[in-house]
Order: C-alpha cells, then sequence, then structure tokens
C-alpha cells in the first residue's frame, strides 16, 4: 500500500484516500506526538470524524423522502434532495481534489477497475460513492423502479444515457426480439462542481454510462436500492445506432440497446467506509 500523501484535515484527525494501481481506500487516523518519550513516538489511533451538518441533513432527508419500492418522491422531495447534494462537498465524506488518487497522471494502462464505498444502506435507500480512476467506465446499466440522485464530487465525467421508447408510440417494429429502442437523454461531460442530476424509473435518463475523463468520485443516492430478491438486480445494454429503414441515415437521439451479459469491466471492488459516520436516530 502506498502513501497517496493526501490529507483531509479534520480537527485533529487525518484522514487519507490511498491508492495502488488506480485503487482506492479510505485510511483513518489520529497522530499524537508522546511528548513523555525522547525517541517522539508517533501513537496512532482510529478516530472518526464528526459527521458534517449537510451529511446528516441528506441522511435524515432520505429517511423521510424514501418511501420504499413501488414509490418515487413527489417533486417538492426532490427538489429538496437536490438543494442538500448541491451543497455537498467532496470533504463531507472524507475526500479532497489534493489527494493523490484525483490527480490524472495520462499513464493509464487498459480499462482501470472502479471502486465503491457505501456509507449507509436500508431497504428504502443507500448512499454510495463510486471511485473512477482516469479513463474508467461505468458500463451502461439499468435502474429497475429506481430514483437516482448523482453528485459528481469530484474530476470530469462523460454521461450517456438513454430511457426506453414505448415501441407503441414509435411507428417502427424492433428488429429483433433482443432489442429495444431507447431515446438518447444526455451525452455529455460534467465537471465537479456541477448540480446534481437525477433519474427515474421511466424518465430522466434510466440507462446510463459514466467514463471518467479525470479521476472522479460520484455520490449516489439511490431509492429503493439494487436488491436481486426483490427484482431490482442491474442489467447491462450494449448499444447500436438507430438507421433509417428509408434513408439508411442514423438518426441522432435514439439507439438500439441490447441486454447482454456483465461486461468484466463492470466488476468493481468494494472499500470499507471509513469518512464521517452518519448517526443513526432510529431504525429504518
Ligand atoms: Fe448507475
Amino acid at each position: 500500500m502506498v502513501d497517496a500523501g493526501g490529507l483531509v484535515e479534520q480537527g485533529k484527525d487525518i484522514m487519507t484516500v490511498k491508492h495502488v494501481n488506480n485503487r482506492v481506500r479510505y485510511a483513518n487516523k489520529t497522530i499524537k506526538k508522546n511528548n513523555r518519550s525522547s525517541c517522539k513516538k508517533i501513537r496512532r489511533e482510529v478516530v472518526f470524524p464528526r459527521v458534517p451538518d449537510v451529511l446528516q441533513e441528506l441522511y435524515v432527508s432520505c429517511r423521510e423522502i424514501f418511501k420504499g419500492p413501488g414509490t418515487v418522491p413527489p417533486a417538492s422531495d426532490v427538489n429538496k434532495l437536490c438543494s442538500i447534494l448541491d451543497k455537498m462537498k467532496p470533504e463531507d465524506v472524507g475526500l479532497s481534489k489534493n489527494l493523490h488518487f484525483f490527480k490524472a497522471t495520462g499513464a493509464v494502462k487498459g480499462t482501470p477497475r472502479v471502486t465503491y464505498t457505501t456509507i449507509y444502506q436500508c431497504d428504502q435507500f443507500s448512499l454510495c460513492i463510486f471511485f473512477l480512476p482516469e479513463t474508467a467506465v461505468i458500463p451502461l446499466h439499468n435502474h429497475p423502479e429506481m430514483t437516482v440522485f448523482s453528485k459528481l464530487l469530484l474530476g470530469t465525467m462523460h454521461i450517456k444515457s438513454y430511457d426506453w421508447v414505448d415501441p407503441v408510440d414509435m411507428n417502427d417494429a424492433m428488429p429483433s426480439s433482443q432489442l429495444r429502442m431507447a431515446k438518447l437523454k444526455a451525452n455529455s461531460t460534467y465537471t465537479a462542481p456541477c448540480d446534481t442530476s437525477v433519474l427515474y424509473p421511466t424518465t430522466g435518463g434510466n440507462i446510463h454510462q459514466f467514463t471518467a475523463i479525470t479521476p472522479c468520485a460520484v455520490l449516489d443516492v439511490i431509492g429503493p436500492p439494487y436488491s436481486k430478491e426483490d427484482g431490482r438486480d442491474c442489467s447491462y445494454y450494449k448499444e447500436f445506432p438507430y438507421v433509417d429503414g428509408e434513408t439508411t441515415r442514423v438518426r441522432d437521439g435514439y439507439g438500439w440497446l441490447e441486454e447482454i451479459e456483465a461486461p468484466e469491466v463492470a466488476e468493481m471492488d468494494r472499500i470499507e467506509y471509513l469518512g464521517p459516520q452518519i448517526i443513526e436516530n432510529t431504525t429504518c
């Protein structure tokens, strides 16, 4: 393990995010000098930093707003969560732009793996951070029955997203039972700090792909969370251009998506979250 050299000051606590070979993990430690020792020993102990108000506010609001599977928060609640997330800074979850992980080197080989950590999860929602090294990809995937708030905390990321098109509303038959027509919702590059984006079960770009232009950290608020048992598993897709049958021209703004097995690039490494801990006031 190589010390990335980045430090996030939290009072007397020192928090680092370390990485090796484009992987990242939290490390938390308090360093105190022992004045009684002539050797000036350095004593280290794990201390969780105090929860920032905005992170606790996010948790409390999620508790109020997410009502479980089959529900979508009303616009007023969506706006409330967005306004909280828009205020959030990397330091609120123990990160800093000065961390070595977030310094682009331009020397990436292959497609690096994505790392994620879970700040909190219950049956109604989850709070996760995804760490994408430079050029890393979270391939095209869906969020069945979910509302997802994505807040890019650090870095520059390209987001491409689609929503399904009801074939009945189009004057075109599906060319194959494996393909479904989708309408392009987003195809843009975003740089932190930027506004929170929201996707819904059938709108807002429910099927999306993240590509890291620089090393990135994105905070996702997902309600309800993925659950294989409850039929909310993650599916992956390959996209094909929509070609107009008469003109044979590619029709911008639409595509055909084919469900595929989870690609190798979709495999992620999970790390323990050791940033500021939310305070649970009741069971979820
Ligand atoms: Fe996603």
